[in-house]
């Protein structure tokens, strides 16, 4: 271990930026904090995206809290994730203590108690938020996949299955259009489309559909289906301050995949509607994505390449990517090298699975003159291992870290808190509607029941003159699509589809305006 007094020049010298930065805290060497070499990230290199890890209760959305309440008060704007509710204090001032006061004081912080604009959202309108709803057709086959556990032949089958929707002009909204088209491409009327698709067979069909069934069976029916949320409402400011945008998921342990997926869906939106702004003195949004790990576990090839694609990709749309999780290990390679931030809090070392995640959390830092492994098991509550990015995109010196505390409520805000704010928002009228306009659901429905009347009216007719020379049996084995396809207004509505989906990353589907 170096001097106490060339760790603290060197950390001093390592985090003394020239522009705008987010105070993390003051470094700790021999024991004390020294409030003269502050820890910080550039504001300038938040969009090189960032990585909280810690063991349960170390203090990482602490971390977050103190570093979203900064973002907000740059006029960033913010986007996390509210898993455990413990977030929605951020609305609130904090609660002065003698324990807080004596805290802040030993490194250099200036504390107001403080809270900060907030937006309350809740998935599907269940739970205390304005509503977030996708369409299918945005949310696309991949990130569908996802969320229904499909493996990668089926998840390729579903991606046939959206091909053959865009280009019948067959709009999914809701899950039961999806339904619809996978049950009239299973059905007698339907096989010959089906054949065409090539490789999509009948019993990948009947398993992605009975997945569906499953799915709606456990309530998923609110979260899909208009109105769809418009990304560009994270972009808020208040005041001149950056409105935080949370996502209430107290119930995350019921629908992981469904939830995760969701905070995906949401960033390959944004992604696809912001243009390239290149390199930033401060980025647009920063989004947090807390208990990460619920992404990446069982998920495919394909859907991990589409998150590192992503995360690469939308640093220079200005948005800066946080992911909150327990390792770094918890995080593919290919997401883990592009996290230019690292805020480590303390990590067990009781199992040798503990140790086994230990050793390959101390790998992933630069070398220091710390014993990383030992470190990394002795850190306090609220204290970390940090080393971000420097405004030249170098790895700053690692630095054992006490953290700032947050200036707004280190608890949740109360339920009359939440609904006021909801009540109060302009986006709650906007979204809390739900429509139910025409698409492939209701398209097929109709034509089903036109068929049905048209067989009908031949019969009755058939019983008074003449049979028609056309065998009927050919007639029904013209497929209802062929059916569909024929009509004007279909050809009208299929060329505008064959223009306007253009499908990005996830496959998910961009907006048409
Ligand atoms: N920066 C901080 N300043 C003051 N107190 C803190 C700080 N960080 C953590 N604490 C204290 O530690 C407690 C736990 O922190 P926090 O909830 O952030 O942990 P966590 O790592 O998110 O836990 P979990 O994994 O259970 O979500 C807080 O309630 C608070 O009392
Ligand atoms: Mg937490």
């Amino acid at each position: 271990m170096a001097e106490t007094a060339d760790v603290v020049e060197t950390v001093k010298q390592g985090y003394a930026f020239e522009g705008a930065a987010i105070e993390l805290g003051a470094l700790l060497a021999g024991d004390e904090p020294k409030p003269e070499a502050a820890v910080r990230i550039p504001l300038s290199m938040v969009n090189r995206h960032g990585l909280v890890a810690g063991a349960t209760g170390t203090g990482k959305t602490k971390t977050l809290q103190l570093m979203a309440e900064q973002l907000s008060a740059a006029g960033v704007s913010v986007f996390a994730a509210d898993i455990k509710g413990d977030l929605s204090g951020i609305s609130q001032p904090g609660q002065e203590s003698e324990k807080l006061l004596a805290r802040t004081k030993t490194i250099g912080q200036e504390w107001t108690a403080t809270g900060f604009p907030t937006e309350f959202y809740a998935l599907g309108g269940q739970g205390a938020g304005v509503p977030i709803r996708a369409t299918i057709t945005s949310f696309g086959p991949v990130l569908l996949s996802k969320v229904l556990g499909l493996n990668d032949v089926q998840e390729s089958s579903l991606g046939l299955i959206f091909h053959y929707a865009d280009k019948h002009g067959l709009t999914l909204l809701d899950l039961k259009d999806l339904r619809a088209v996978i049950t009239h491409l299973t059905s007698d009327e339907g096989k010959a489309d089906l054949k065409d698709l090539g490789g999509l067979s009948a019993a990948t069909a009947g398993v992605i559909l009975r997945s569906l069934i499953g799915f709606a069976d456990q309530g998923a029916e609110a979260f899909f289906g208009e109105t769809e949320f418009d990304t560009a409402d994270l972009m808020q400011q208040r005041d001149g301050k950056g409105v935080i945008s949370l996502l209430e998921l107290p119930n995350l342990q019921d629908r992981p995949a469904l939830f995760s997926t969701f905070l995906m869906w949401l960033l390959a939106d944004l992604f696809d509607d912001l243009p390239e702004v290149g390199d930033v003195d401060k980025p647009k949004l920063v989004f947090f994505f807390d208990e990460a790990h619920l992404l990446f576990n069982d998920a495919s090839k394909a859907f991990l390449d589409s998150i590192a694609q992503t995360v690469r990709l939308i640093r220079s749309k200005g948005v800066g990517v946080f992911f909150v999780t327990q390792t770094p290990k918890d995080v593919p390679d290919a997401v883990l090298a592009q996290l230019g931030s690292r805020v480590q809090h303390q990590l067990r070392a009781h199992t040798p699975n503990d140790a086994k995640a230990l050793k390959a959390t101390v790998s992933t830092f630069p070398s220091s003159s710390y014993d990383l492994a030992e470190v990394l098991t002795q850190l306090g509550i609220g204290e970390a291992v940090v080393t971000v990015m420097n405004e030249k995109g170098a790895p700053t010196p690692v630095a054992w870290t006490r953290l700032r505390a947050p200036q707004s409520l280190m608890a949740p805000a109360s339920a009359e808190q939440l609904a006021a704010s909801v009540q109060a928002s302009p986006n709650n009228a906007k979204y809390t509607e739900v429509i139910d306009r025409e698409s492939a659901y209701e398209k097929l429905a109709a034509k089903v029941q036109a068929g049905a009347e048209r067989a009908e009216a031949e019969q009755q007719t058939e019983g008074q003159a003449k049979p028609e020379p056309k065998p009927r049996a050919q007639k029904q084995e013209k497929s209802m699509v062929e059916q569909v396809v024929g009509s004007s207004a279909f050809k009208q509505f299929a060329r505008s589809a064959g223009r306007e989906i253009v499908r990005g990353l996830f496959g998910a589907a961009r907006r048409k305006r």
